[in-house]
């Protein structure tokens, strides 16, 4: 069997379900965001079970990016969390050098199948649960040429925004953090404990703090909105990380584009950051907006 390190696990993009993607995606547009690639019907890739509706979208950072993901879903087990869940964050996607390895890699070390291992036309790949239940894409891209496009490393706007990764609420910390750089290679490039609150700042082997800050975050719940979220849908993908070199015009930005007030920025008295939160137009999932952070 293959280890974490041989499969080269990297950060690539987080999926949100929404069914008004249209008219969704433009907050994200009028916030410095640009679409990276577009892909419906038959272009992406194609099952017995439907076709997709994916929009890739980017913001001012290299290589991290969402993908807005529309119904009609393409296979049952989507289906079914749109029906539990609604509009919501639904999976983080990693690229490996192998994704057929990768899958008996991952259920060998505790995660359980949602979708099995296929081969599409541009990639193979499948959908695991980690531990705590939350979705994990792998995919590994086939064909010679298609990619998802990246932007470069440049950041987006007068107010210099990125988009560099995103949280997760966990039951129990500890345990996912061990999971995560055991099982994926993910190391620990910051934490944070004070009060009975916890926070790990983990990063795939590429991460470089100046060029590529993909960032995965595990916390517990701290604020009423991320443990009334929880009470009702489980451990889950908590936020969408960004980063600006003046927050509160990216703050501002954020309003005027359509984001809604959660937090304005201020002090974060367990990472000393400068941080605010927003709601975002597609089932009003949360985004975290901090100063610059590179550790
Ligand atoms: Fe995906």
């Amino acid at each position: 069997m293959k280890t974490a390190r041989e499969l080269d696990y990297r950060l690539h993009h987080l999926c949100i379900y929404d069914d008004k993607p249209r008219e969704n995606m433009w907050p994200y547009l009028r916030w410095h965001h640009g679409i990276t690639n577009y892909f419906s019907g038959a272009v992406f890739h194609v099952t017995g079970e439907g076709h997709s509706d994916y929009t890739f979208l980017g913001c001012g950072g290299r290589a991290y990016q969402v993908q807005i993901e529309a119904p009609p879903f393409q296979f049952e087990y989507e289906r079914n969390w749109w029906s539990d869940h609604g509009r919501g964050y639904n999976h983080i996607c990693w690229i490996t050098s192998d994704a057929r390895a990768s899958m008996e890699q991952l259920l060998a070390n505790g995660a359980t199948e949602v979708m099995p291992f296929e081969e599409f036309p541009t990639y193979d790949g499948f959908v695991v649960h980690d531990p705590e239940g939350r979705w994990i894409e792998i995919m590994e891209y086939t064909d010679d040429t298609f990619r998802v496009q990246e932007f470069t490393n440049a950041p987006s706007g007068e107010c210099g925004l990125q988009m560099v990764g995103n949280s997760e609420v966990c039951e129990d910390v500890d345990a996912m953090k061990g999971w995560y750089q055991d099982v994926m290679n993910m190391h620990v490039i910051d934490e944070f404990r004070a009060n009975g609150y916890h926070e790990v700042v983990m990063s795939d082997r590429e991460y470089d703090p100046d060029e590529r800050r993909s960032l995965f975050v595990l916390h517990n719940a701290r604020y009423d909105f991320e443990k009334a979220h929880m009470a009702e849908h489980g451990p889950y993908i908590s936020s969408i990380i960004y980063q600006a070199r003046d927050i509160k015009r990216a703050w501002e930005d954020a309003v005027w584009a359509g984001m809604t007030e959660l937090q304005a920025p201020a002090k974060d008295p367990l990472t000393g950051l400068q941080t605010a939160y927003l709601r975002e137009p597609c089932g009003g999932n949360v985004l975290t907006l901090t100063e610059p952070y590179a550790p």
